[in-house]
């Protein structure tokens, strides 16, 4: 596998016909007007961003697209995912209101996955639908929220629950915004990364097992080469299946545990990427149990998500009855059927597949793989 040791920008297309958009991957994006030239005109730009990231970006942000806009505004948002909510979202909406931003002001997702999503959902509602364009600046926001149009609120029943599917115009994934990533978010962003891999690329495993120590000190060309390989990866999916009638549901490998874990533990106490970690080895467990794949194929894939630095034991989410709380926790998830949960499961190194299992078996290896 090539890797950019270059580090020339890289550019990744999405295919979607009139809502097609570029994925731009490179050091000192953001800061640069010419970024935005071919973005669509309008009087106000909106930077929603929050309260972390602002001083560190928006700044910088603001003065490239000063270039552009004769009015740029910036809304710090609260942070962190306990706040991916709808009385956050209303703050969006209250800023362009109070601004009296049209329907041509343009949103700008500066920040991770929580901002991300926040924004889209935004800009999908506001006026019936605004352009967006995201500027990711956590890794796992880089390979995967900000690429393919999925946007969301949580509800406290369950994860992403309320939504639209609505693409930007264009992501930015600045390579330098990663220098001040804490290392925790960055391991959480190598979840998402590794799992691209036993859904579709084997290959892309084995450099992610020889190049795991490298993506940990954050070297800047094996992160170009991870990043842009998974949004490769993610196109790929995304412009056959856009609205997840079917191949796009492999993209969730590892999350519906994940999600379970995520709600089950209360917002923000677990890392999104560290529930899609733990949820890939408990996932991996069940597609074994059900005799897809081997017991040395889920000890792989283990010891790749632990040594990334990510959980690979589940929590007890109910002293009792941890096993049914998981279950019931699970049946709210977006692929669920009638009451089924499906899952996606590994069907052979490099292959994945959707579908239900019966709920004994979930429960040996929620009941193994929790501690
Ligand atoms: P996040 O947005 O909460 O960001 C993680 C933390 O890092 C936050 O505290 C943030 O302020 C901080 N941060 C962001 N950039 C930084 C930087 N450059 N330097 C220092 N700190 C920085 O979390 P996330 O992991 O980016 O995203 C998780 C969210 O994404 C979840 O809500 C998940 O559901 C969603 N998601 C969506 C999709 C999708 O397809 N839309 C896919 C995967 C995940
Ligand atoms: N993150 C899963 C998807 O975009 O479909």
């Amino acid at each position: 596998m090539q890797v950019n040791s270059s580090l020339m920008p890289a550019q990744v297309q999405i295919e979607l016909a009139d809502r097609s958009y570029p994925i731009l991957i490179g050091s000192g994006l953001l800061a640069d007007a010419s970024t935005y030239q071919h973005l669509p005109p309008a009087s106000t730009a909106l930077i929603v961003s929050n309260t972390t990231v602002a001083p560190l970006y928006a700044a910088q942000l603001r003065a490239a697209l000063g270039a552009r806009y004769p009015k740029v505004l910036l809304l710090d948002l609260p942070d962190g995912e306990a706040h991916k909510d709808w009385p956050t979202l209303q703050l969006i909406f209250d800023a362009l209101l109070a601004n009296s931003c049209d329907r041509k002001t343009v949103l700008f997702a500066l920040g991770g996955g929580v901002v991300g999503d926040m924004t889209g959902f935004a800009a999908a509602s506001y006026m019936r639908g605004v352009p967006f364009v995201q500027v990711p600046t956590t890794l796992l926001a880089q390979v995967d929220s900000s690429v393919g149009g999925k946007t969301a609120v949580n509800h406290p029943l369950g994860k992403n629950m309320i939504g639209a599917f609505y693409q930007p115009q264009l992501v930015v994934c600045d390579l330098d915004t990663l220098k001040t990533l804490p290392p925790r978010e960055l391991s959480a962003g190598l979840a998402e990364i590794i799992k691209y891999g036993p859904i579709a690329d084997m290959p892309f495993l084995d450099w992610l097992e020889a190049n795991i120590d490298a993506l940990l000190a954050s070297e800047p060309a094996a992160l170009a080469h991870a990043i842009q390989r998974s949004c490769e990866i993610k196109a790929h999916v995304v412009g056959q299946d856009e609205r997840e009638q079917g191949l796009r549901a492999i993209l969730n490998f590892g999350h519906t545990f994940g999600h379970a874990i995520e709600s089950g533990m209360g917002y923000g106490q677990w890392l999104h990427g560290e529930g899609v970690g733990c949820g890939m080895v408990m996932a991996a467990h069940l597609s074994q149990r059900l005799g897809l794949v081997d017991m040395a194929f889920v000890n792989r894939l283990t010891r790749l998500i632990q040594r990334a630095g990510l959980p690979v034991k589940g929590p007890i989410l109910d002293a009792v009855d941890n096993a049914g709380r998981y279950l019931e926790l699970m049946r709210v998830d977006k692929k669920s059927e009638a009451g089924e949960i499906r899952f996606v499961l590994i069907d052979g190194p490099g292959r994945a597949t959707v579908r239900p299992a019966p709920d004994a078996v979930v429960r040996e290896v929620i009941n193994s793989c929790c501690q």
